[in-house]
């Protein structure tokens, strides 16, 4: 057996179910590609898995490796595999029904890879497959976006904010961001035109008319959403669609998003990244070691851009 390090848990519970342990490392199938994995984002899915608060959704076999964001270079290819080659930087949104990235390897499937941005270091790079999608396949996917548009964007100093304000902001659109105050200046630094301090302000006294909002809060957030929008206006949910009613009494359109891999998108991503235009903001590296710290950092709800786990 080829031995690797990996974090996963064998039962549901807080970070303290983490645990390193030495165990074997994966094969390549045909269509995938063993990754030496550099570093691996952390992201919320990651402790909501672990808490067992998903477990209706995703149908997972303990033990499992949690960390779906990875950045890292090809150690090996499967069967059939043409697009890379061994030695290849890459980084990817791996299918989070499979063991994720805590470890020393991974195996993903090909349709999901994308080389990694050449201008960032990898650290970096994990810290952007799920939030960049995310706030990518929100803003342009489902509400098409457009130059002139407004857009009001929730948590906008967190992992998918702090991305969807710059790609927001780079289509042409009008920005408003919600963030405390203590972020608020990084808010208006990644592009934002209007940060609403949501502690001293609540966002619908001081918005209106809206195109686009993109709700990564949901709960009350969302109920008071639906107002803001123009008539024909749409909201992508992250955490789904919790008040439908809303959407109805208002004129308004809910869409849920669950972000999907895409090495298409991931690819052009990377060219956003190597010409300036998108940056990606990682507040806190830890060690593989610290990934229960990173879990309850991350579930503070309070981070700010993203946390990385170096391997
Ligand atoms: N469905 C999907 O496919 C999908 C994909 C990605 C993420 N998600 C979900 O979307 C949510 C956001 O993800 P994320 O990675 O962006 O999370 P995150 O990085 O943990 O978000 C943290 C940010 O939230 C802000 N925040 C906290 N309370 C707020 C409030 N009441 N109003 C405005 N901002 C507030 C914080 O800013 P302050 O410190 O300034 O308060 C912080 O910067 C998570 O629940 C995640 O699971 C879903």
């Amino acid at each position: 057996m080829i031995a690797m390090k990996a974090v996963r848990f064998h039962s549901y519970g807080g970070p303290e179910v983490l645990v390193v342990e030495d165990m074997q490392r994966p094969e390549a199938a045909e269509g995938e590609v063993l990754i030496a994995v550099h570093a691996v984002g952390v992201n919320p899915v990651d402790w909501k898995v672990r808490g067992g608060y998903l477990t209706g959704m995703l149908n997972h076999h303990l033990p499992l490796i949690p960390g779906w964001d990875v950045s890292g270079v090809v150690a090996a290819i499967g069967g059939g595999v043409t697009d890379f080659k061994v030695g290849d930087a890459v980084y990817s949104l791996l299918d989070i029904s499979r063991n994720g990235a805590y470890a020393e390897y991974v195996t993903a499937r090909v349709g999901g890879i994308a080389t990694k941005p050449a201008s960032v270091d990898h650290v970096t790079a994990a810290g952007v497959p799920i939030a960049a999608l995310t706030a990518w396949q929100s803003l342009f996917d489902f509400a098409k976006l457009s130059a002139g548009q407004t857009v009001l964007i929730h948590a906008a100093a967190g992992g998918v904010g702090h991305f969807a304000v710059q790609l927001a902001r780079w289509k042409g659109a009008k920005v408003i961001g919600t963030a405390s105050a203590n972020n608020a200046e990084f808010v208006r630094q990644l592009g934002a035109d209007e940060v609403i301090d949501y502690n001293t302000t609540r966002f619908e006294d001081a918005v209106s008319d809206v195109d686009v909002v993109l709700d990564t809060m949901g709960g009350d957030t969302q109920q008071r959403s639906w107002k803001v929008l123009k008539k024909g206006g749409i909201l992508i949910g992250t955490l789904g669609i919790q008040s439908p009613e809303g959407a109805a009494k208002y004129g308004v359109r809910g869409e849920a998003i669950f972000v999907a891999p895409n090495a298409d998108e991931l690819t052009q991503i990377a060219v956003l990244i190597d010409s300036g235009e998108l940056k990606t903001v990682v507040s806190t590296v830890l060690p593989l070691d610290e990934a229960a710290r990173a879990h309850e950092l991350s579930q503070t709800g309070h981070v700010r851009g993203k946390i990385v786990l170096k391997v």
